[in-house]
């Protein structure tokens, strides 16, 4: 018995071993291959590079990022000034070329056409699908607009999705391209209290991922999905702790070069090594036990963001 027990035991420890050492290590060997092979990511996925929701945040880095490695940008977002910024900022800095697309990913199918006109004489070798939208602060489900979440929906999983249809056909035929697929931890969890919907829809974009990552497991071309935790952008500005950012809350500037580097290497990734050690330990710990952490924590997050609205009050 006591052997049964033991090998049982030894058995678990391996498993979760392996578990906790599977990405570091996969990261190590793709990169040495990497620097071994010496291929550039256009030599790997193509000249252009499409980022929607690039304007600010993690697209605006992860499309500068792409740009560094000598990538063409294309980049879609709902701002036409913010557009013709971010596209002088990355010319001026690297040596590509870029376009802007105005599109509002709140609205119907009939963006879809647009963008697809508009990308038809270019070979999108890597496709960022960034864009999202939160609620504007942890809230609950009766709290929030039925519009505010019918758009929030739309935005977060019909972007994805339509863009990925629009794309991936291409990048299959040339057997080469990326796909990134920006979740969130949210959508990793089993449930996220006061930001339901948002997490529903982040988990919509792990599963389509997975789904996609198994069909087209040997097709040449590497999608992953990016499941960060927080990180500062105006995304997190309701809550000044969050947006001050910190060792666990990393810029959107520093996440998006990080997560570039796992860009052909690892096909799921918070993206972002304290983001990795969150998720491990939030995953080792039993359903019951990680729901009470996340409602804790989201209790905390409420609570500064009450106190950031006073702050900005008095000013
Ligand atoms: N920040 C976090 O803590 C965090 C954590 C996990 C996952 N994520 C995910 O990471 C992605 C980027 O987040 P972020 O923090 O960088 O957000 P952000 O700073 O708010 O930037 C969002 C970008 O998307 C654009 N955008 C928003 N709504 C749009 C719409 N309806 N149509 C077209 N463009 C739109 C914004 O354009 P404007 O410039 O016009 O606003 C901006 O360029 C999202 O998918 C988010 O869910 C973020």
């Amino acid at each position: 018995m006591l052997v049964i027990l033991t090998v049982i035991g030894a058995l678990v420890v391996v498993k979760y071993v392996v578990w906790l050492l599977w990405n570091p290590a996969v990261f190590l060997c793709r990169t040495i291959q990497e620097l071994v092979s010496r291929k550039t990511f256009v030599e790997k996925y193509g000249s252009w590079a499409v980022v929607t929701g690039s304007t600010d945040g993690i697209g605006k880095h992860y499309a500068m990022e792409l740009a560094r490695r000598g990538v063409n940008i294309v980049l879609i977002s709902r701002n036409p000034q913010k557009l013709g910024n971010v596209a002088t900022e990355i010319e001026s800095s690297y040596n590509v070329k870029t376009r802007i697309i105005v599109a509002d990913f709140t609205q119907g199918t009939e963006i879809y056409t647009h963008i697809e006109q508009e990308l038809q004489d270019i070979p999108v070798g890597i496709l960022v699908n960034n864009v999202g939208m939160a609620t504007e602060h942890p809230t609950r489900f009766c709290s929030e607009s039925l519009q505010r979440k019918l758009e929030l929906m739309r935005v977060n999983t019909m972007a994805v999705t339509a863009m990925t249809r629009l794309l991936l056909p291409a990048m299959l035929n040339r057997r080469c391209g990326a796909v990134v697929n920006v979740a969130s931890a949210a959508g990793a969890v089993d449930c996220l209290p006061h930001a339901a919907v948002y997490a529903a829809t982040k988990a919509y974009i792990c599963h389509l991922t997975a789904s996609i990552q198994g069909e087209y497991a040997r097709s040449g071309v590497h999608i992953q999905t990016l499941t960060p935790f927080f990180v500062s952008s105006n995304m997190t500005a309701f809550s000044d702790a969050l947006h001050r950012g910190n060792l666990f809350v990393p810029s959107a500037r520093v996440y998006a070069r990080h997560a570039v580097a796992t860009l052909g290497k690892l096909t799921n990734t918070s993206g972002y090594w304290t983001h990795g050690l969150q998720m491990v330990l939030l995953q080792t710990l039993p359903v019951w036990l990680q729901t009470k952490v996340v409602s804790v924590f989201t209790y905390f997050i409420m609570i500064d963001y009450k106190r950031t609205q006073r702050i900005n009050d008095e000013k």
